[in-house]
């Protein structure tokens, strides 16, 4: 595991779009796994920049979201499938027919939808690279607190601090989602690398809990401890409560220096 700290969101997200560029530059075919949320913001403006340049070509990338709310159409302007479009797809050249966000319409065989959710990460040739935020109860997608470390995509119902959390973003008298599609927990480890975000003193307890605690299905995150390539990239507020910042600085610094492969 690597943990980078940075100063603030706008490093953070500086730091997590050159990951994903090198990545799509070295396979222009990589299928890569996008989460939503603040926290993306910024770097889906970074690659929506590089790709203005002239310096970034995502018309072979194939693109698999983590998750949607249950009952919110495409065009509502807080479902996934609207949030990717507008801070991302359409400054770019994702070819359409390479994006895959769960359909947060879809009635009646749930499971069968996401199995086949499922079986098109695995005809793609699996995830190459999955990009996470972070929850303040330590989920990863929506794979909330005493979710199975085994968890495949499937229909899941949203913890009450998401729902506070989310809130906000609807219109007073709205009511926001109460479930959502989600990949699951062994579906996200699965991606050969993942990079996980984190920022704002709100994440500091359970980017803590993540690196540092014990492998526990109440904080969702703490299983990427099982996964040999992840990189957390945690601004000071959200690394406030970890107990090693400096080892985490000279692993960094030794990590550049011996196997610069690793940090590209
Ligand atoms: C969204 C997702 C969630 C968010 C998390 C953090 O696709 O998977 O796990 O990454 O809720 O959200 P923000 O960045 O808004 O704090």
């Amino acid at each position: 595991m690597l943990v980078i700290l940075k100063r603030d969101n706008k490093e953070i997200s500086r730091e997590a779009a050159q990951l994903v560029a090198s990545a799509v530059r070295k396979k222009p075919a990589l299928t890569l796994g996008l989460a939503t949320g603040g926290t993306m913001t910024g770097v889906y403006g970074h690659l929506a920049e590089f790709h203005k340049q002239g310096s970034l070509d995502f018309s072979q990338v194939v693109t698999f979201n983590l998750d949607e709310y249950l009952g919110l159409a495409d065009r509502h302007p807080q479902s996934f499938h609207y949030f990717m479009h507008e801070h991302f797809f359409r400054h770019v050249n994702v070819d359409p027919r390479n994006i895959h966000i769960p359909d947060g319409t879809v009635r009646g065989n749930f499971v069968q939808y996401c199995a086949a959710y499922e079986d098109g990460i695995r005809k793609a040739g699996g995830i190459d690279l999955q990009i996470l935020g972070i929850g303040r109860n330590g989920h990863i997608g929506f794979n909330e607190p005493t979710s199975s470390l085994g968890s495949r995509t499937r229909l899941k119902v949203l913890s009450q601090e998401t729902i506070d959390d989310n809130a906000k973003f609807f219109a007073p008298g709205e009511e926001s989602p109460r479930c959502a599609i989600t990949m699951g927990i062994g579906t996200i480890l699965e991606a050969r690398k993942i990079i996980l975000l984190a920022t704002g003193a709100a994440k500091a307890t359970a980017v803590a809990k993540s690196i540092e605690g014990p492998i526990a299905s109440a904080v969702s995150a703490s299983a990427l401890q099982l996964h040999p390539e992840v990189t957390f990239i945690v601004d000071e507020q959200a690394a406030s409560q970890l107990t090693q910042r400096d080892y985490y600085r000279r692993v960094l610094e030794m990590t550049a220096l011996l196997t610069p492969e690793r940090m590209s």
